[in-house]
């Protein structure tokens, strides 16, 4: 028997209210975790969902910025975009509320407060970037700059996008800020850290009690950073967009929480927000706060220890040396891979994607829904292409499923007068070649465990053996000749048509409702659900009773896909191709562009050296870099590089490079780097060491 629980609680990942959703969001996270609701429900458990807008942080400042409106205006608008898409594509969620709105401040302030009059809090004066021109400290994605380890010129203040490598605005080269091309100077600030290391044990045990029912690569991510060692954590800002500190000290002037302090504490505000629009504003307890709930987070694997760590860490902070309010922490966090978009990872910076509510103005939610569910990321990251909806769309939606619905109903109306025309019997429902009692448990337990394709297929499974027996036992042809088993055999297709619409409800609850609309149920699906009584066992027995009136219509549930209409859906894609590869080859153009003159005897300034690879393996926590130990005539020098993603550390051994040997010394991730090694990327990307050809002397001056 799967565990029962009292109630669950499930919340989605709030997506950053910055831009529209796309399909690989749809996929991750909100579809999985609607599938999961709605069966829940139909098993007439006690369930809400929860999610809503991630309304602060630096990518909406910057989305602000580049677009010459306030933060503000953004959030309004991709709010209500991305509610709107959510609604039409059938998420039901119990409530999607936004961070800006009062409650959520109020409550992350509470939490706040609450660490911070423990003395949890570390508060550190450190030394940050500062625009003098525009007054402000710069935050990492503030400040633009070279990158150390490949050079690019353009490289972020927390990230290198062309080499990967993740960085500190102080390690930049000539950094600049980006709200006005100023030098930045370092000033001091002041900062609060939330201590993670202080969870430390407590966090190992949660995450170890949980091993084997958590996704492998959520426990395995997590333990990475557990044996890493947690380390302290800053959660506050030099922002003016966010939910300021709580407190009247000067140093708290001009900050604001980090968005991910305040966003995941978005889940408890909206529970309150729910509750307090059911009108008991206490009722979001027993779900936040009863050790009987259940709490379950769907996310992408981005997000995972944000989820895994810090969310806990931070209600265990909460929960320290309380009698009551103290909050439960997440039974499983089913975080998904990524679903790719024809054979590329989609990307709202490339525009490279589908974006939810655009697709749902061209076709209909439930045939994106199933494609999606068929192609769900659970393990392994996936790939969304329209040939493949089209294929799903036309074959086994239409040609199966609906195909079947409607020869059922169509015959049934002629020949029957849209009456169920015989009474089934147990042993005849267990004899049409599907196994109810196994399959009833295998839906089950697919719901249960999060497996959305296999619970998808399942409910086709059925489609086709329903399809099957119909044509089998060809009503059309024995109608004349056996009107009893003709009428037997429509009775049990009507009967399937019931089971399919049950089995396949949380994939497709529009087409479940239509289903029973033509079968002659004024309710909806859900309407027939107690509390403590599944829907699902009604999958067990034929459930419609001889003499039961149909509704006098069939229709069409699917509507096949023309090639016609993907095709400028596929050249669109084919424009997108092209013109990224414009751009890129622009950027390539403009990196060909020369740098200003230098002397001859700035040029002379540079010790160019042949150097040779005697040792070269990665650095921890730098999945990007390969430290070499160089030699360099009779030195050995030590150089960080950010080749590691192309270069396997064996290949390098005993290979000559150019050596700039006169670099002042660097240290990245606690390792000395020694100078750098000359590379140039290929057309793929790929940053490829320059050999010297020909065996040369070590330690050679290159002039
Ligand atoms: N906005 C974040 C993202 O899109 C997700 C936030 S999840 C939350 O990556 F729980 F923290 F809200
Ligand atoms: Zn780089």
């Amino acid at each position: 028997m799967m565990q029962q629980s009292k109630r669950t609680l499930v919340t989605t990942a709030l997506p950053y209210a910055n831009g529209p959703v796309h399909l690989g969001h749809l996929a991750g996270v909100y579809l999985p975790a609607d599938i999961y609701v709605r069966y829940k429900r139909l098993k007439g458990e006690d369930v809400i969902h929860i999610g809503g807008s991630d309304e602060h942080g630096v990518p909406i400042t910057i989305t602000a910025e580049k677009e010459g409106i306030s933060p503000q205006d953004v959030v309004d608008r991709y709010h209500r975009m991305n509610l709107d898409a959510f609604r039409k594509c059938g998420i039901s969620f119990d409530y999607y509320g936004r961070t800006s709105s009062p409650v959520h401040h109020e409550t992350a302030k509470e939490f706040f407060l609450e660490i911070e009059r423990k003395g949890i809090f570390r508060r550190k004066t450190e030394k940050q970037f500062f625009d003098a021109t525009a007054g402000r400290f710069l935050s990492d994605r503030y400040v633009t700059g070279t990158c150390p380890i490949c050079g690019n010129p353009e490289a972020n203040g927390d990230q290198c996008e062309q080499c990967g490598t993740h960085l500190s605005p102080m390690e930049l080269l000539n950094p600049k800020s980006k709200l006005s091309d100023a030098i930045p100077e370092l000033r001091e600030t002041m900062h609060w850290y939330f201590p993670l290391g202080r969870f430390q044990k407590a966090l190992e045990a949660y995450v170890e009690a949980h091993r084997d029912d958590w996704r492998p690569n959520v426990v395995n991510y997590t333990r990475t950073w557990l044996n890493q060692g947690l380390t302290d954590r800053a959660i506050t800002r030099d922002l003016d967009w966010g939910i300021e500190l709580p407190l009247s000290d000067p140093e708290a002037r001009g900050k604001v929480l980090y968005v991910w302090f305040d966003a995941v504490l978005g889940y408890i505000s909206f529970t309150r927000q729910w509750a307090a629009q059911r009108g008991d504003g206490e009722l979001w307890r027993s779900y936040w706060q009863d050790p009987e709930s259940r709490i379950v987070h769907f996310i992408g694997k981005d997000n995972v220890v944000f989820h895994t760590l810090m969310f806990p860490a931070i209600l265990m902070a909460w929960n320290e040396n309380r009698q009551n309010g103290i909050y439960g922490l997440a039974d499983n966090v089913p975080a998904s891979e990524f679903m790719n978009f024809e054979g590329r990872k989609f990307s709202k910076s490339r525009n490279y994607a589908v974006y939810l509510g655009e697709f749902l103005e061209k076709f209909p939610a439930d045939t994106l829904r199933y494609s999606i569910a068929m192609n769900y990321p659970e393990n392994k990251d996936t790939d969304f292409s329209w040939t493949d909806f089209q294929n799903r769309t036309n074959g086994e939606l239409a040609d199966t499923l609906g195909n079947f619905i409607k020869r059922s109903i169509d015959f049934t109306n002629s020949r029957f007068d849209g009456v169920v025309p015989h009474a089934c019997t147990d042993d005849e429902w267990n004899g049409l070649g599907v196994n109810w009692p196994e399959t009833v448990e295998k839906l089950d337990q697919a719901f249960e465990q999060f497996h959305f394709r296999e619970a998808a297929s399942l409910g086709m499974d059925i489609a086709r053996a329903a399809n099957r027996f119909l044509t089998e036992s060809e009503p059309w042809k024995i109608f004349r000749t056996d009107r009893e088993a003709a009428a037997r055999t429509m009775a049990l297709s009507l009967n399937l048509c019931h089971a399919l619409a049950l089995a396949l409800y949380p994939v497709l609850p529009d087409t479940a409702a239509r289903i029973c609309t033509m079968l002659g149920f004024g309710e909806p699906i859900e309407a027939g659900v107690r509390p403590g009584v599944s829907l699902f066992r009604n999958l067990l027995h034929p459930m419609l009773h001889k003499g039961h009136r149909l509704a006098a219509n069939s229709g069409i549930l699917f509507t096949k896909i023309e090639d016609a209409a993907i095709e400028p859906e596929l050249k669109k894609i084919e424009q997108l191709l092209a013109e990224a590869e414009k751009r890129e080859a622009g950027a390539a153009a403009e990196r060909t562009v020369f740098k200003p003159v230098i002397s001859f005897d700035d040029f002379q300034k540079v010790d160019l050296r042949v150097a040779t690879v005697i040792s070269a393996e990665p650095v921890k926590k730098a999945s990007r870099l390969l430290k070499l130990q160089l030699g360099v005539g009779t030195e050995t020098r030590q150089v960080l590089a950010g080749i590691a993603e192309h270069y396997q550390p064996e290949a390098l051994l005993g290979r000559q490079v150019v050596l700039v040997a006169n670099l002042a010394e660097r240290t990245l991730r606690g390792e000395v780097s020694q100078g750098m090694i000359l590379a140039v990327e290929d057309m793929d990307g790929r940053l490829l060491v320059l050999e010297p050809s020909g065996e040369l002397i070590n330690g050679g001056q290159v002039q």
